[in-house]
């Protein structure tokens, strides 16, 4: 249901674009060339080979193994995974060019759509750019994406996360539309939000990838180099999110055990056995994101 009006958007964008420009080659507009944005019900548009607008960036195979570190700066570098993902302002260049020289590839986390008053730049961020708090989350706030000074904050951060080498940037906290946010925000935000940050990614030569966010897919998939899903076989949406693993794109799936780090070969089993999570980058972790890890 959710996915079908991603779905309706995405077709008449590409029938302005069509109209608009006559030709698809030349056509702007990346959902446009995109036949995977119609599938789930709608029909194809276009019977041209899918486009990318992100031809420059660092793409990960689908299924790659990572390991996320976002509690404390990583101070282990020797689990075995070419992708990590790791918090952008906490850890420092060193780190990164250690991974580098690992042969591993590294992914900046950042809070993109929520204040976090403990942030080297949370000054920058004026009281009108911030909404309601983040159930569970102390000192975080939704913050206003359609705010021009939050959006300056977050094309400095990027520009941050390129200065330190980064390979790609996993920006957090774009589905407000699922909160009690405070600020109005809807899906049609979110989408316009994860535009924003992947052009100004893609800009610098950074990949990027879609957090959870599974309502918006159909509209952003070709912009996203991979997910960073939490929880899909908890709340049982995985399904949701394999459109990314037949564009070839990695999930990066977190599930987070009750009993972490004691998990029994069978509660492993049942995680890592589940068939709609086939071809996902499943892993096990503590809900601190340590550096305790399980790997299906
Ligand atoms: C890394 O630091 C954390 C927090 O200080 C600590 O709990 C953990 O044991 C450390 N890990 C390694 C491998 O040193
Ligand atoms: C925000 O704050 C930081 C740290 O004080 C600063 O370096 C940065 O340039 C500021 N501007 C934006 C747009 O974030």
């Amino acid at each position: 249901m959710i996915r079908k009006t991603g779905c309706a958007t995405a077709q008449i964008l590409a029938l302005l674009c069509t109209s608009r420009m006559g030709l698809f080659e030349t056509c702007q507009i990346p959902q446009a060339n995109y036949l995977g944005a119609f599938a789930d019900g709608c029909t194809p548009v276009t019977a041209e080979p899918a486009a990318t607008s992100t031809t420059a960036v660092w793409q990960p195979t689908a299924g790659s193994s990572w390991q996320i570190v976002l509690e404390y700066p990583l101070n282990s570098t020797s689990y075995d995974a070419p992708v990590y993902d790791i918090d952008m302002f906490d850890n420092p260049i060193s780190t990164i060019e250690e991974l580098h020289n690992l042969g591993r590839k590294v992914i900046c986390y950042f809070s993109a759509g929520s204040y976090e008053d403990w942030r080297p730049d949370a000054k920058n961020f004026t009281k009108s750019d911030y909404g309601d708090a983040l159930d569970g989350w102390p000192g975080e706030y939704w913050v206003n994406t359609k705010s021009e000074n939050v959006r300056n904050i977050m094309t400095a951060r990027l520009q941050l996360a390129k200065s330190k080498g980064c390979d790609g940037v996993d920006p957090d906290n774009v589905d407000a539309y699922n909160n009690k946010n405070g600020l109005g925000l809807t899906k049609a935000d979110a989408v316009d939000y994860v535009t924003f940050l992947a052009n100004g990614a893609t800009a610098l030569g950074m990949s990027v990838g879609l957090k959870n966010a599974g309502e918006i897919i159909n509209n952003v998939l070709p912009l996203m180099q991979w997910s960073v899903n939490e929880q899909c076989e908890q709340y049982d949406e995985c399904d949701t999110f394999q459109p990314f693993i037949e564009n070839g794109k990695p999930v990066f799936h977190i599930e987070y055990p009750d009993s972490a780090p004691n998990v029994t070969p069978a509660q492993k089993a049942t995680y890592c056995d589940d068939k709609t999570v086939a071809g996902f980058s499943t892993i096990l972790k503590d809900m601190d994101l340590s550096d305790w890890i399980d790997a299906c």
